[in-house]
């Protein structure tokens, strides 16, 4: 049904000026990628021969934004001819002399038609054997669209844009979804055809149809059944909207798969990211990019987590984590800040206060509390003690630090790196480690302790402090 004979033309040169942006509109992200990203993942699904996007506006960016991820969309450029339907033109211009197969036209600010609804649009065109089908749907605020305008037959007979549109027109509630299907020969003859005198004074591509039904052709209309596929972007306020029911399907689509979320609402999860059944996550969560996460593992409440792995039934509490592997079981948070390059073995532990980044650490080792451990390899069975600080970087380079298995260390140990320590090595409470330390030593660098008996009394007479200092004193 797809296949050889089809072209897809993906419009993404306008401005988008109701945005009020310096990103064009198209690059505007939901979901994890690009408002035309999701366009064209699903252009790629549909295999067409030939898939078109059509740039001007901020075009490098535009290119640069989505070559990577989409290397079968060839880019062709728009001219200084605005409208949608020069858009079309220099995109037909653009494919080989002799297709003569079907283009589908979509709106790079659309991402809500998918794969299910643009393949079942084909079909209804192919099987009609109309020059054209559009793609409609009844909406209760026609606000912004171009208006369907059918004859007494009930047939299309033009499209009439909000701008262009009289009273009448204006309160028709048939609006159009900016998706057709044409064949390449009919958009060939029309479209030069088509003129700018408009109240935007552009090229429409909705002027083909009136055009094709000039000539006596028949354009079919495609009522779609769940208007939500047909909603674009064209304000922040849309963006939101869009982006919204989009993650309502990605959460949807994850829970009838197995996986528990609590709250829907405050449950945000990026397209590309990957969640196995038994999966439970917590309110106000965000899985974001390629993060994937393993059966049984418990995510959330608050947390943020940017192309992360997280391994089965890990728990994850209150914790921001960016390119960090949690092993099986592991336990992070509650207040943890994973950086880039943080491996957490099987079992281990990340605790409350605790930053990580480039570090490794090893199967059932712990970081329970209120430490800084970047640029780490860890052992195995590893405790560190709380407020342990790796001291990376000198001014002016970043030095590991490397510990050994069954290493564990006294609360507020400052290992200065590059420094070693040996398995089963202990350092004391305050140890500031400077130089490497054996397997199985102890490792002390502070000062032996001294009172200076009575100093309180002495120098700060009259204080609360000196006061319950002598009443403890006489009291002995
Ligand atoms: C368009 C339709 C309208 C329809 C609506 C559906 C036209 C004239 N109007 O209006 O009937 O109801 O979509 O969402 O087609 N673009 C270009 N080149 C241009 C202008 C626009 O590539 O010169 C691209 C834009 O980047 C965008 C898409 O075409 O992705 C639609 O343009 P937009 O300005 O948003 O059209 P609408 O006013 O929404
Ligand atoms: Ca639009």
């Amino acid at each position: 049904m797809t296949g050889n004979n089809l072209a897809i033309i993906v419009l993404a040169a306008g401005q988008g000026t109701r945005m009020k942006s310096r990103l064009p509109k198209v690059l505007h992200p939901i979901g994890g990628r690009p408002l035309v990203g999701h366009v064209l993942t699903t252009a790629t699904r549909l295999q067409a021969a030939h898939i078109e996007v059509v740039v001007r506006h901020e075009r490098d960016q535009v290119v640069s934004a989505l070559t990577a991820d989409y290397p079968d969309a060839v880019f062709v450029d728009q001219d200084d001819v605005p409208g949608t339907g020069r858009a079309v033109q220099v995109a037909v211009d653009a494919l080989p002399e002799d297709f003569d197969g079907d283009v589908l036209v979509l709106s790079g600010d659309c991402p809500l038609a998918d794969v299910d609804t643009l393949s079942a649009f084909l079909a209804e065109h192919r099987a009609s054997g109309a020059a054209a089908t559009l793609m409609t749907a009844l909406v209760d605020d026609p606000t912004g669209y171009g208006r369907v305008i059918r004859d007494a037959d009930g047939d299309v007979d033009r499209i009439v844009e909000q701008k262009d549109a009289n009273d009448d027109e204006a309160a028709v509630r048939e609006i159009n979804a900016g998706m057709y299907v044409f064949r390449a020969s009919t958009l060939r003859r029309y479209l030069p055809q088509v003129g700018v005198d408009n109240a935007q004074g552009e090229m429409y591509l909705t002027d083909v149809p009136g055009l094709l039904r000039r000539d006596g052709d028949r354009v079919a209309a495609s009522v779609v059944a769940d208007v939500e596929v047909t909603f674009g972007v064209n304000d922040r306020a849309q963006l939101a909207e869009v982006g919204r029911r989009l993650n309502a399907r990605i959460v949807r689509r994850w829970q009838l798969e197995g996986v528990t979320i609590i709250d829907p609402a405050t449950t945000w999860i990026d397209d590309d990211a990957t969640l196995a059944p038994d999966v439970t996550i917590l309110p106000n969560t965000q899985i974001l990019r390629a993060t994937t996460i393993a059966a049984g593992a418990t995510v959330g409440p608050d947390t943020t987590l940017v192309d992360c792995e997280v391994g089965e039934d890990a728990v994850v509490r209150r914790t921001d984590a960016t390119l960090a592997v949690i092993g099986a079981r592991a336990t992070v948070g509650p207040f943890s800040f994973l950086r880039a390059g943080t491996v957490l073995g099987a079992g281990g532990k990340i605790g409350a206060y605790v930053e990580t980044k480039n570090a490794e650490i090893g199967e059932g080792s712990k970081v329970p509390h209120l430490s800084y451990v970047g640029d780490a390899t860890i052992g195995r069975g590893v405790n560190l003690g709380a407020s342990t600080i790796t001291a990376n970087y000198d001014d002016v380079h970043k030095h590991r630090t490397e510990i050994g298995d069954e290493v564990h260390t006294g609360s507020h140990t400052v290992l200065v790196a590059p420094v070693r320590l040996g398995a089963g090595a202990k350092t004391g409470a305050g140890a500031v480690v400077r130089k490497d330390v054996p397997a199985g030593a102890l490792a002390m660098s502070v000062a032996p302790q001294r009172n200076v008996e009575g100093w309180v009394e002495k120098n700060r007479a009259g204080t609360g402090a000196a006061d319950a200092a002598a009443r403890e004193n006489s009291a002995e």
